[in-house]
């Protein structure tokens, strides 16, 4: 059941275009799982008059605290990096169904490969899954260093049992895509599943390597949406239901699908 809050900001870090914003939601925390959402109304009268969604980057059920990292990227989330701690922003959520990891267990190994900002649902699914012993494996991959703003904090709280860098103009980590960096990779036989965000492009290449290798996967995927809670059917794309494709509303039934199920191309 998600819940309409007024929130205070807790805690504001930025780095460049990157913000990661911690919001005291005690009553959104007590419910949100990795790869939900929550519906973030940027300007209180408007414009932008539309809610815009943002992946749930953390909660934390004892502290009461929900948090979110985001890129400016445009007028909603301009308005958004300017907030300061102790101001109030009107929350929508937890909304979505998130990644299914309740029944992997040690000694499996994961892979969660995130693309620029779409490590945000990664971050969060990772605290989840080192509280329950399994190894982690994290690809992150931007054009440049400074699109990897979490690699610090994913280190410090050891959130990751091995963190492999990749950036495009080779200024941290390996030099290319992380699809490439993964395509290298040695699969260790205990790895049991992949979890995946960010562009388009990438989590299209990183649905054939786990093909290639018959290895599940969980995608969490972006679309422009309008209410965020299933109303304007803003938001669908072509999901497999039984043996056929479907349009289905990716703020209901996302937005977190397996690879399987998630038509990637036209041919298919
Ligand atoms: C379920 C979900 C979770 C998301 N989680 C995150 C997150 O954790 N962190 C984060 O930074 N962003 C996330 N996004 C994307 C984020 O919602 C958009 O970047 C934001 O709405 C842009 O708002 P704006 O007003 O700044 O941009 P606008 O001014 O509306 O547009 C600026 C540019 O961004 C593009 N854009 C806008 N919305 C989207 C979108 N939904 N998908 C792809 N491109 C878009 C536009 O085409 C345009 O080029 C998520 C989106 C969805 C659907
Ligand atoms: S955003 Fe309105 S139905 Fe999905």
């Amino acid at each position: 059941m998600s819940q309409l809050i007024e929130a205070v900001i807790k805690d504001k870090k930025s780095w460049g275009d990157y913000f990661f914003v911690t919001f005291q939601a005690p009553e959104l925390a007590a419910l949100a799982a990795p790869g939900q959402f929550v519906m973030v109304k940027v300007s209180p009268k408007g414009p932008p008059l539309l809610r815009r969604p943002f992946s749930l980057a953390s909660a934390d059920r004892e502290e009461g605290t929900i948090a979110i990292f985001f890129q400016r990227v445009g007028l909603g989330t301009n308005l958004l990096s300017r907030y300061s701690p102790g101001e109030k922003i009107s929350l929508i959520g937890p909304l979505g169904r998130g990644f299914s990891f309740e029944d992997l267990a040690f000694p499996g190994e994961l892979l969660l490969i995130g693309g620029g900002r779409g490590i945000a649902p990664l971050y969060y699914l990772a605290q989840k899954l080192k509280e329950r012993g399994l190894k982690v494996i994290i690809f992150y991959g931007g054009k440049t260093q400074s699109d990897l703003p979490l690699r610090e904090a994913l280190a410090k709280k050891k959130l990751a049992d091995k963190l492999i860098l990749a950036t495009e103009d080779g200024s941290l980590g390996f030099k290319g895509l992380i699809t490439d960096v993964l395509e290298q990779e040695v699969l260790s036989p205990l790895a049991k599943k992949a979890f995946v965000c960010g562009p388009e492009a990438m989590m299209k290449k990183v649905a054939e390597l786990l093909r290639r290798w018959n290895l599940p996967g969980e995608f969490s995927l972006e679309a422009f949406m309008g209410c965020g809670f299933g109303v304007c059917w803003g938001c669908v794309r072509w999901i497999k239901r039984g043996q056929e494709y479907q349009l289905v509303r990716i703020c209901q039934e996302g937005p977190v699908f397996s690879r399987e199920d998630i038509k990637w191309s036209e041919e298919e």
